[in-house]
């Protein structure tokens, strides 16, 4: 059995690493912009340290937050609150700790993906059958062929996101985007908010979406 359909596998693989652009009608498929908000559930994994993560993108609002839930983490959740303004809350609750930076740049537009980005083919991912994108070396991008929902992305730096569920136009309330109050006890943040980017939480590129994919 392996054998005998091993040639007809190795076939289009083969087309697709020689002759990307030949496949299909010569257009290579787009990716489907993100729906200006959404819900979706990832498990992510950064080398084996591994975590559960509720995603709220609210694009209107101006705003994106990771609820991520690190594997037996007795302080979880963490916080990834980011706005467009520039400003990113990193908070823990559990602890009332929380790290504010200014990143200089917004959250990434809904079509972030669709400018600058270089189609790799078709490929398997969780058992959906895909298109993938790279964009600027930093993010390889797996969207299911059949629903073009998001199946994975892949940042350069290992950390991988496996989108479980994937809830268009959900909401989360006001209440929820709301940094504590002890993210602004601080008076002065400005140069150490700056130290904190050049030194990461394990697996965050800047916070979650890495922000120079914006200037690809
Ligand atoms: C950005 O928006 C957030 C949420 O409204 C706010 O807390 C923060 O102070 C703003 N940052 C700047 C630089 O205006
Ligand atoms: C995984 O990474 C997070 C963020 O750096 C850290 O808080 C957590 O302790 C790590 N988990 C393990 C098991 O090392």
């Amino acid at each position: 059995m392996k054998t005998t359909t091993a040639p007809l596998l190795l076939l289009p693989l083969l087309v697709g690493v020689l002759a990307p652009h030949a496949a299909g009608d010569g257009v290579d498929p787009k990716p489907t912009p993100w729906p200006p908000r959404f819900h979706a559930k990832l498990v992510m994994d950064f080398h084996g340290n591994m975590s559960l993560a509720d995603l709220w993108y609210d694009w209107p609002g101006g705003r994106n937050l990771h609820v991520i839930r690190y594997q037996l983490a007795g302080d979880a959740p963490f916080y990834d609150n980011e706005w467009n303004n520039g400003t990113s809350f990193f908070y823990t609750p559990a602890r009332r700790t929380c790290r504010t930076a200014a990143v200089g740049v917004g959250i990434l537009p809904p079509n972030w993906l669709v400018q600058g980005s270089v189609y790799l083919g078709r490929h398997p991912a969780g058992g959906f059958d895909c298109h993938v994108w790279a964009k600027a070396d930093f993010i390889t991008y797996y969207e299911d062929v059949r629903t073009h929902r998001p199946v994975k992305w892949v940042f350069y730096t290992g950390r991988t996101s496996h989108v479980m569920s994937f809830e268009e136009g959900a909401v989360l309330e006001d209440a929820g985007w709301q940094a504590p109050e002890y993210c602004f006890s601080k008076v002065d943040e400005t140069s150490s908010n700056n130290a904190f980017i050049s030194e990461p939480v394990a697996g965050h590129d800047e916070g979650f979406f890495h922000k120079r994919i914006l200037r690809g």
